[in-house]
């Protein structure tokens, strides 16, 4: 039997009562005067009054409660052959030596240092020090191009950037020095001091009096014992931000704060994910993400669990059974991926071959998110595990769950396509387009009443108008989540499809309002339309629609080539655009708005309705017939 009824509605009777429980597994510096304060910030803050320091919780407090000598982090690095364990006491004093490098750099509380790393146990190092002196950090996924970087650096101003001289990616290096050096050149902003950590695999120079070897400096003050306290920061305050997708190319800063992120993601570890702290938790995801911060670094951490860094693909890093030996060789209890992983391990071992050569035996469930996760994935991976294979729905902004299915208050039966029910704080609704609530099974707007629980975003970095107006405006009362779905009459959410022009490319969120930006830019590119299109290994893949300029007769396939090479360059290779058809026109409605997502219906083969409100229906035909062109 699920006690899950009884616990939400618990926390509807008394929200308050319900988080307040919750932050006695905190260890406070000072005790909230309010757990929740409806007057401070945007709409109400959580555990206001209170001081605390998330690194504390997160490491010194389970080496003085005897976990010292537990691992805390594994690395395991099929791509590099490395790996190597910190046992929590480990992990303290290399966290202790970087806080006390950063700090002779100048490093203070409220100063914001960007981590643009590749899957290395030194980003999460580096984000535990940043928390320990109070300083925000704000993680960039390597993926990312400079320019993107650039954005990042100029809209949060970090005095400090940590990174590493190269990444790993199957079949090549990518050097970071160059696009962390063009980044800083392109930037306003200009961070005082940065600390490169040298790899083996690819070194690279370092510029006199601005960057600074982080093995060497490191090495020296743990050889001095340094030892830098925990620096006490209000529970409002801010522990991170981390930047995202939004409708354009300007990412949105989410920004996360101290005390409720804490309790909210503890809580999370038991009732949703049943892991007890000591067992072996792993999230197959990268430190840019929020996975990551949430799943690979604090919530295991907070809960006193072994937390896997893995820096390696589901597939190729040798083979479709790393994950399946990562499990056997580490005892892993739990693990956390995005569907598209399973595609691509089912995809090269669609029989569950490399499964049976692995003693399994720990592991005991397979949680997915970042994007749905099509029945067929769900089922292939129960049939070929034998475990409970739970789908939960969550977004950068809210940082934990918003609905799934909390295995540690007992299993609700599972329904293929819907990640389950409402987690405690979450108050969902489904809307139509004027506001009004729609009843069971009807498909709109979703929704959640304010406030937002414990662990959400307060507002947006430098940005509280765009806050408002991107998530608060359009149903007064209500945090947009911009998913559209319905409820069923068991309570169970189905998430159907965003409403913007938000894409998940192998569970990676990216903007194709962002990538049309950097389209239009083209000298030929009269105007453009990017959508995505349905991809069976990634879900979904970004295909640019171009209409030239009058007069340009240049070869169609050069101009492709070229917008295809400028995405990449200016967004990244983890854009993966690489499909551009040249079309004569665009579809539009009368008012002149381009009719994407009737693109997209035609794109994916499905059937789709002659748009009532089309300026010109012939141009639909145009653009089926370039479609059928390229296959
Ligand atoms: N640094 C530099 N480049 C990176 C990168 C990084 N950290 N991560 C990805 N890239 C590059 C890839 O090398 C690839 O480049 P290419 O065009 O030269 O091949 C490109 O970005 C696209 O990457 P990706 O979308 O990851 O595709 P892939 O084909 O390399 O791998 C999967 C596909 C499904 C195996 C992979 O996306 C995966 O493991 N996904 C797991 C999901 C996940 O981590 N989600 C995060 C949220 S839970
Ligand atoms: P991100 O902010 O990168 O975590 O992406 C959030 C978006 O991914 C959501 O708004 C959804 O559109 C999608 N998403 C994440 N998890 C799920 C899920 N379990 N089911 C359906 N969509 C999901």
């Amino acid at each position: 039997m699920s006690s899950y009824a009884e616990v939400y509605a618990n926390w509807r009777n008394d929200p308050e009562g319900f988080w307040a429980e919750a932050a006695k597994e905190i260890d406070w510096i000072k005790p909230a005067e309010k757990t929740f304060d409806p007057d401070a910030g945007v709409y109400g803050k959580w555990f206001t009054g209170a001081s605390c320091n998330t690194c504390y919780n997160s490491v010194d407090r389970h080496v003085e409660n005897g976990r010292a000598d537990q691992a805390a982090i594994i690395y395991d690095s099929p791509i590099t052959g490395n790996k190597k364990t910190y046992t929590y006491s480990e992990l303290l004093t290399e966290v202790n030596a970087l806080a006390s490098v950063m700090r002779d750099k100048g490093i203070e509380k409220g100063d914001r240092v960007i981590i643009y790393m590749p899957m290395v146990p030194e980003a999460a190092i580096s984000m535990l020090a940043c928390a320990r002196l109070g300083a925000v950090h704000s993680v960039v996924f390597g993926g990312f191009a400079a320019s993107e970087l650039a954005t990042r650096i100029d809209d949060c101003a970090p005095k400090m950037i940590i990174s590493a001289s190269s990444g790993i990616e199957p079949g090549r290096i990518v050097a970071y020095k160059p696009l962390l050096d063009e980044a800083i050149e392109l930037a306003a902003s200009k961070p005082q001091a940065n600390l490169i950590l040298q790899r083996e695999q690819q070194t690279c120079d370092l510029v006199d009096g601005r960057d600074f070897d982080y093995a060497s400096l490191v090495d020296a003050a743990r050889s001095a014992g340094v030892t830098i306290e925990c620096v006490p920061v209000e529970a409002t305050d801010p522990l991170y931000i981390l930047y995202t997708s939004g409708t354009t190319g300007q990412p949105k800063g989410v920004v996360r704060d101290n005390g409720g992120h804490m309790v909210a993601l503890k809580w999370s570890m038991k009732a949703i994910y049943d892991v007890d702290p000591g067992m072996v938790y792993w999230a197959a995801s990268d430190v840019g993400w929020v996975v990551g911060h949430s799943y690979i670094v604090y919530a295991p951490l907070l809960h006193g669990c072994t937390t896997i860094l893995f820096e390696g693909k589901p597939v190729g890093t040798p083979d479709a059974g790393t994950f399946w030996r990562v499990i056997s060789e580490h005892n892993v209890e739990i693990l956390f991926t995005a569907p598209t992983a399973f595609r691509a391990i089912k995809g090269q071992d669609p029989n569950g071959e490399f499964i049976g050569k692995y003693d399994l035996s720990k592991f005991r469930i397979l949680f997915l998110a970042g994007e749905r996760a099509d029945p067929d994935t769900i089922h292939w991976a129960e049939d070929k595990l034998g475990v409970p294979v739970i789908d939960h729905w969550w977004q950068t902004e809210t940082g934990w769950t918003i609905a799934g299915n909390p295995m540690g208050l007992g299993q609700l039966p599972i329904k293929y396509g819907s990640p389950t029910v409402p987690m405690p704080g979450y108050h969902m609704q489904v809307l139509n387009d004027e506001g009004e609530p729609l009843g069971a099974g009807e498909l709109g707007n979703i929704v959640v009443k304010l406030p937002l629980p414990p662990g959400c975003f307060p507002t947006l970095w430098n940005a509280e108008e765009r806050f408002k107006d991107a998530y608060l405006s359009e149903f007064p009362g209500y945090y947009k989540t911009a998913d559209a779905g319905y409820i069923d009459e068991d309570g169970y959410l189905f998430i159907m499809a965003r409403t913007d022009d938000i894409i998940n490319v192998a569970g990676h969120r990216l903007s194709t309002g962002g990538m049309e930006e950097v389209v239009a830019a083209h000298k030929d590119v009269a105007e453009c339309a990017v959508i995505g299109v349905a991809d069976q290994m990634k879900g979904q893949i970004p295909c640019g629609f171009l209409v030239l300029n009058a007069g340009c007769n240049r070869e169609h396939d050069e101009i492709k080539q070229e917008v295809v090479s400028l995405v990449r360059e200016k967004i990244g290779p983890v854009a993966a655009f690489k499909s551009a058809m040249v079309v004569q026109r665009l579809p539009k409605t009368r008012s002149g708005k381009i009719l994407r997502g009737t693109m997209q219906k035609i794109a994916d083969g499905m059937e789709w309705k002659m748009p009532a409100t089309i300026d010109d229906p012939a141009i639909l035909d145009e653009i089926s017939e370039v479609l059928k062109q390229q296959g």
